[in-house]
C-alpha cells in the first residue's frame, strides 16, 4: 500500500514537471525527493572500513608501536585515530581478507616479545611480529568508538579455535581461555558485534565449493557462542561478483540461513578486468567511463543476490554485508606489488559517492559495507608515509556521508540524462537522501560525467523547506589528488550552487563532483 501510495506520488509529480516543461530542449534532471514517508533505516555499518594485515595498513599505517617517534596512544598512531573519528567509523574489520584464513590469534596475545612471527603469505611474502594482535585491535576499536567486525580462520584453522578466540573475547565466565585474558592483562570481556566465518572461502579461503562449505560454516556456527549480552552477528562467506549459485546455495536450507545473521559479498570496480587494472592517477576519460561504468553494477549484483535473498527471507531478517568493495587499480610504480597501495583521486570521491548511495538505497537488506582498505591499500581513505598522513578524496567523502548514518531512507525518484563516452552511455547522476532524528534530510548527489555541468530540479513532496545549505566536493582535473606534499588540493568547500522556489531545490552540480544538501523543514 504504501510503496503504491509513493508511485502515485513520484508519477504524478513527474508527469506534472515534465509537461511544465514541454518545448524546452534541456534534459529533464530531476530528484523527487518524497519527504513525509521515511523508509528503513540505513544502518550506520554501511559506512564501514575494512583493515588487513597488508602492506602497509596494520604495521605503518595504524600501528607504529608504543616505543615510536610518531605520536601515539598506546601504539596506534594519533594522526590516524583523529581522522578515522572525524568519520565516525562505525565498525572495522580485521584482520583480513585473505590473511584472515591464515591467521592464528594466539600468535597474537601475550608479551610482544615472546610472540611467533607468521610470514604473510598472500600479500609480499613479509615477515610479521604479530605486535599487532587482538588487544591492540581491540584497543583501535575503543579509540576509534566502534565496532569490532572479526574475520576467523576456517581455510586453515580449527573449530576450536575459532570458538576459544569467541571466548577469550567476550566471555566472562571463569574458563582457561578467559583465565589467560586476564593474565594478557584484561580483566573484563569485550564486545563483539560482527564475526565472520571465513573470507572468499571460494578462492583464498579454501577454494571450496558452496556445498562443502555450506556445512563447514554450520559446524563453526554451531561453536561460536553469545556470551552474557554479546550478541554475535555470524557473517558467513557469500559470494563475490556475480555468483548467484554460492548465494542460492547458502539461503535455500534452513539449517543453513538459522546459522548466519549476514552473508557476505565481495565486489571491486576493475577498469579492464583483473589483467589491466590501470593506474590510479594516469588515465584518460576512456579509464573514468568504465571506471563508473564498472562501479554501476554494484547496483545490479546487490539487486541478483536480494532476489534470492528474498525468495528464502521475505521478512528480509539476514542482511548483506558488502565488506570489500572500492577501486582496484595497479600499484602506484616502484612500490611492491604485494601491498597494493595506490593513490586516490576525484575520481575514487565519485565512486565512493556512487557506492554509498547505492547502499543506502538498498538499506532494507544491506546492513554492513566495509571499504577496501582504510590506510595505505586500494582504494584508502588515509595514506601515511612514515610520519606524514594525507587524507584521500575518499576520506572526504565518507566525512560528507556520515549524515546518513542512522538515518531513515526517504524513497527518491531520478530521471536523468546519460552520460556517453564513444557510444556507451551510463546515468549521469547519482542520488539517494534520508531523514535524521532530528527532522533534517539530507541529499547526497554526485555528477559522473567528467565533462558537463548539469542542473537538476529536487522537488521535496510532504514537507515544507525552511533553509538548504550545502558541500561540495570536486576537482579542475579528473586526476586531482591530495600528495603528501599538497595535501588539500581536493577538499570539500561550501556549496552554493543551488535556489530554491515554491519547495523545489534546483541544483546546479559541476562535472565530477559529489554534493551533500542539508535541508531543514518548517
Ligand atoms: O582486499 C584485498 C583482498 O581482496 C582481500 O584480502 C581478499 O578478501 C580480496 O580478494
Amino acid at each position: 500500500m504504501r510503496k503504491l501510495f509513493l508511485l502515485f506520488l513520484v508519477v504524478s509529480f513527474g508527469l506534472l514537471s515534465i509537461s511544465s516543461r514541454k518545448g524546452n530542449s534541456d534534459p529533464v534532471n530531476q530528484l523527487v525527493i518524497i519527504a513525509n514517508n521515511p523508509g528503513p533505516l540505513i544502518s550506520k555499518d554501511i559506512y564501514g572500513h575494512f583493515s588487513e594485515h597488508l602492506g602497509t595498513c596494520i604495521y605503518g599505517g595504524i600501528w607504529v608501536g608504543t616505543d615510536s617517534r610518531i605520536p601515539n596512544t598506546h601504539g596506534i598512531r594519533n594522526d590516524v585515530l583523529y581522522a578515522l573519528r572525524e568519520i565516525k567509523v562505525p565498525n572495522l574489520r580485521w584482520p583480513g581478507g585473505c590473511f584472515a584464513d591464515t591467521y592464528h590469534w594466539k600468535d597474537g596475545i601475550g608479551p610482544p616479545e615472546k610472540r611467533a612471527s607468521i610470514v604473510n603469505t598472500h600479500w609480499g611474502g613479509i615477515t610479521e611480529d604479530n605486535s599487532f594482535g587482538t588487544h591492540e585491535f581491540m584497543e583501535l576499536t575503543r579509540l576509534i568508538d566502534c565496532d569490532a567486525y572479526i574475520n576467523g580462520n576456517v581455510g586453515s584453522g580449527t573449530v576450536r579455535e575459532m570458538a576459544e578466540w569467541v571466548e577469550y573475547l567476550t566471555s566472562g565466565s571463569d574458563s582457561p581461555m578467559t583465565r589467560l585474558r586476564k593474565e594478557n592483562g584484561r580483566e573484563e570481556p569485550w564486545k563483539v558485534r560482527y564475526f565472520a566465518i571465513g573470507n572468499e572461502n571460494w578462492g583464498c579461503g579454501g577454494n571450496m565449493t558452496a556445498e562443502f562449505y555450506t556445512d563447514l560454516m554450520r559446524q563453526y556456527s554451531t561453536y561460536l557462542n553469545n556470551y552474557g549480552e554479546n550478541r554475535l552477528y555470524r557473517v558467513a562467506c557469500g559470494p563475490s561478483d556475480y555468483n548467484y549459485a554460492w548465494t542460492e546455495t547458502l539461503m535455500k536450507d534452513p539449517g543453513s540461513r538459522a546459522r548466519f545473521q549476514g552473508l557476505s559479498i565481495h565486489y571491486y570496480s576493475l577498469v579492464d578486468g583483473w589483467n589491466n587494472k590501470g593506474s590510479a592517477t594516469e588515465f584518460g576519460e576512456r579509464e573514468w567511463f568504465r571506471t563508473m561504468n564498472s562501479n554501476l553494477r554494484m547496483d545490479e549484483i546487490i539487486k541478483g543476490h536480494k532476489a534470492i535473498m528474498d525468495r528464502y527471507d521475505p521478512g528480509k531478517t539476514k542482511g548483506l554485508v558488502v565488506d570489500e568493495w572500492g577501486n582496484w587499480f595497479d600499484v602506484e610504480p616502484g612500490t611492491n606489488p604485494g601491498f597494493l597501495y595506490q593513490q586516490n583521486t576525484i575520481r575514487d570521491a565519485v565512486t565512493a559517492a556512487v557506492h554509498l548511495n547505492i547502499f543506502n538505497q538498498h538499506a532494507d537488506r544491506v546492513h554492513v559495507a566495509n571499504l577496501a582498505q582504510t590506510v595505505n591499500v586500494l582504494q584508502s581513505v588515509i595514506l601515511t608515509s612514515d610520519d606524514r598522513m594525507v587524507l584521500t578524496p575518499t576520506w572526504h567523502v565518507f566525512r560528507m556521508f556520515r549524515v546518513h548514518q542512522d538515518a531513515r531512507l526517504l524513497t527518491t525518484d531520478l530521471k536523468c540524462e546519460e552520460y556517453e563516452y564513444q557510444g556507451s552511455r551510463i546515468t549521469a547522476l547519482s542520488a539517494s537522501a534520508s531523514v535524521d532524528n532530528e527532522g533534517k534530510i539530507h541529499v547526497s548527489m554526485a555528477n559522473l560525467n567528467p565533462g558537463k555541468e548539469i542542473t537538476v530540479t529536487c522537488p521535496v513532496i510532504g514537507a515544507a523547506i525552511k533553509t538548504v545549505t550545502g558541500e561540495i566536493l570536486t576537482a579542475d582535473r579528473m586526476n586531482a589528488c591530495n600528495t603528501f606534499e599538497k595535501p588539500e588540493t581536493v577538499k570539500t568547500v561550501q556549496f552554493r550552487g543551488f535556489k530554491m522556489k515554491d519547495g523545489v531545490i534546483t541544483v546546479t552540480m559541476p562535472a565530477k563532483s559529489v554534493v551533500m544538501l542539508e535541508v531543514e523543514t518548517k
